[in-house]
């Protein structure tokens, strides 16, 4: 066979590939998730999609009604998707009667606003609890058990142990897939969905009921010794030092293989979590298979599991939930604290694209946009509460500097920007030439990021005030020499580089640029003052709410 035939024998047996969590027999054009030279990226009707996003409060999108004001605020915004819950509650409010009144409503005014949406089911477990449960679920507590106290009293949370709960739960969610088959399954208006919201069990560590209890002292299912056994190599190195620490045994009891800690409890319901989870995934799968996810609520600096949601998808426990629940495409960080690149940088993982489905949002959110999308190739990020203006979510209550949440006209500003990039950006993250540097406080003066064979090293300049302690800078390389620059405070940034070659670097020139009529247009060229005598670009923290960017040209010589 000549190298001709070759490729193209290669060419169709890669295309007759599943892509990540697609089955095979799905239908190609169906949002899915690609591998694409550097990158994981969500495609839609065939193209790459950037989710520039934000999660509506929680009960918002339980009336069409009251949703009719918030469609066009939210546009304005320029946001491309919403995220928003759809409850077990609304429909399936008695048993076998599904009610699809309220989903038809919000694809018509996703659709009627040119917005996309990423459906949160909140199904058995909003944020541990079993809220949105229907009420003939919440009320026949025999027939569906909760997680229950070491005492014995009973807790407003579904027990992952009951069968009965979980195939309910499946069956529900089948039910809505198959709905929005249906009625979404040409038109592709829902992207992704979040399969529950912030599971695990609080405030102890671990289920007490009896079927709990047996579990516990039960082995640890071969499915999952065998998993771990065969991901030695990558595993979490928290886990890892846990079940060395017991001996690195590959049979027995939970306690036997990962010791008698708190930790124990948390990976024990974590498996079950997972495996819960990934009937429910599955269910839905079978009915239309859309990319599906899971959300983890992170764990405050010294909390124990327990007093943190025991059993979410977390770093420690992503190999567990890898394991448990194969047919979710990823796991996803809802993150709120200040430490965002720590975080985010957790759930980037080669079998694992980032997607963060709530986040800080006002300047701060801008600049970790600018670092998720910039850095870490993320699919989609999505500031929690876009549909106000004041609140802040009640996780960021204590956490973070309240201000610089308030405001959403910087995520404005920012999606603006992205969305008139988003094409470009998404050829770079495949090819590995976009970049971003992200300071988390005042404290931190400079950074220092490499960008082809060039060293940025970004520093404060001027006030933070006005645009907070956070400060990203994007970098997309568009030549060897050449890259677009922006970012979202007051910066000064030079270029250097410690590649073989020409020791110094020159800025050959500057230009701003802004966009008219569907191109990046040149206004004035920067010099002079303006870049330091030719030595600096100067970033201002205005340039996103006017909507420029930079071009800098660089050249080497001796
Ligand atoms: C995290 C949850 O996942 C959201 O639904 C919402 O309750 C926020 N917390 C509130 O800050």
């Amino acid at each position: 066979m000549n190298k001709l035939c070759l490729l193209a024998l290669f060419t169709s047996m890669v295309s007759a590939m599943p892509s990540i969590g697609q089955t095979r027999d799905s239908h190609v054009d169906l949002p899915h998730l690609e591998r694409r030279g550097n990158a994981t990226q969500l495609l839609v009707d065939g193209k790459p999609f950037l989710v520039l996003g934000g999660e509506l409060h929680n009960s918002n999108s339980s009336s069409v009604e009251y949703m009719k004001n918030v469609w066009p605020h939210l546009t304005t915004m320029h946001l491309n998707t919403v995220l928003l819950p759809v409850a077990w509650e609304t429909i399936e409010p008695e048993e076998g009667r599904f009610d699809f009144r309220c989903v038809d409503g919000l694809l018509e005014g996703a659709r009627a606003n040119n917005l996309k949406l990423v459906v949160l089911w909140f199904g058995a477990w909003k944020n541990t609890y079993s809220s949105y449960a229907p009420a003939w679920v919440k009320t026949n507590t025999e027939r569906f058990p909760r997680v229950q106290m070491s005492d014995g009293r009973g807790t407003e949370r579904l027990s992952p142990f009951s069968t009965t709960v979980r195939d309910a739960d499946a069956r529900a969610f089948a039910q809505f897939m198959r709905h929005l088959r249906e009625v979404d399954g040409n038109t592709h208006t829902v992207l992704m969905v979040q399969v529950e919201n912030e599971v695990g069990v609080i405030p102890e560590s671990r289920d007490h009921s009896n079927a709990a209890n047996a579990a516990f002292a039960a082995p640890v299912p071969s499915a999952l010794t065998s998993h771990l056994e065969r991901h030695k190599a990558t595993m979490d190195p928290e886990l890892r030092a846990a079940w060395e620490a017991a001996g690195a045994k590959t049979t027995g009891t939970w306690q036997d293989l990962f010791g008698k800690a708190s930790l124990t409890d948390d990976l024990f319901m974590a498996w079950q979590y997972a495996t819960y989870i990934e009937r429910v995934t599955a269910a839905g799968k079978a009915e239309y298979s859309l990319p599906m996810y899971a959300n983890a609520a992170l764990i405050r600096p010294n909390y124990e599991p327990g007093q943190y949601n025991s059993g979410g998808p977390l770093p420690h426990s992503m190999d567990i939930w890898h394991a448990g629940a194969p047919s979710l495409d990823f796991l996803s960080p809802d993150i709120y604290f200040n430490e965002f690149a720590l975080w985010a940088g957790r759930y980037t993982l080669p079998d694992n694209p980032l997607f963060i489905p709530e986040a800080q949002g006002g300047s701060a959110g801008a600049a970790n946009a600018f670092y998720a999308f910039g850095h870490l190739s993320a699919i989609g990020f999505s500031p929690f509460g876009i549909d106000d203006q004041g609140n802040a979510p009640l996780d960021l209550v204590g956490i973070t500097n309240p201000s610089e949440h308030s405001d959403n006209s910087a995520i404005g500003y920012v999606y603006t920007d992205l969305s008139r990039l988003a094409p470009l950006i998404l050829e770079k993250q495949g090819a590995g030439s976009i970049s971003s540097a992200l300071m988390e406080g005042e404290a931190q003066r400079s950074a220092r990021l490499s960008i082809g064979e060039y060293t940025a090293t970004i520093t404060r300049a001027g006030g933070t005030s006005s645009a907070g302690a956070r400060l990203a800078a994007m970098f997309i390389a568009t030549g060897p020499n050449e890259f677009l620059v922006l970012g979202s405070g007051d910066a000064q940034i030079t270029f250097s580089t410690d590649k073989p070659g020409p020791p110094i670097v020159g800025i050959e020139s500057i230009d701003e640029e802004f966009f008219e009529n569907g191109a990046w247009v040149p206004r004035r060229r920067l010099n002079g003052d303006e870049d330091s005598q030719g030595q600096a670009l100067r970033l201002y923290a205005g340039d996103l709410a006017e909507g420029k960017i930079y071009r800098v040209r660089l050249y080497r010589y001796r």
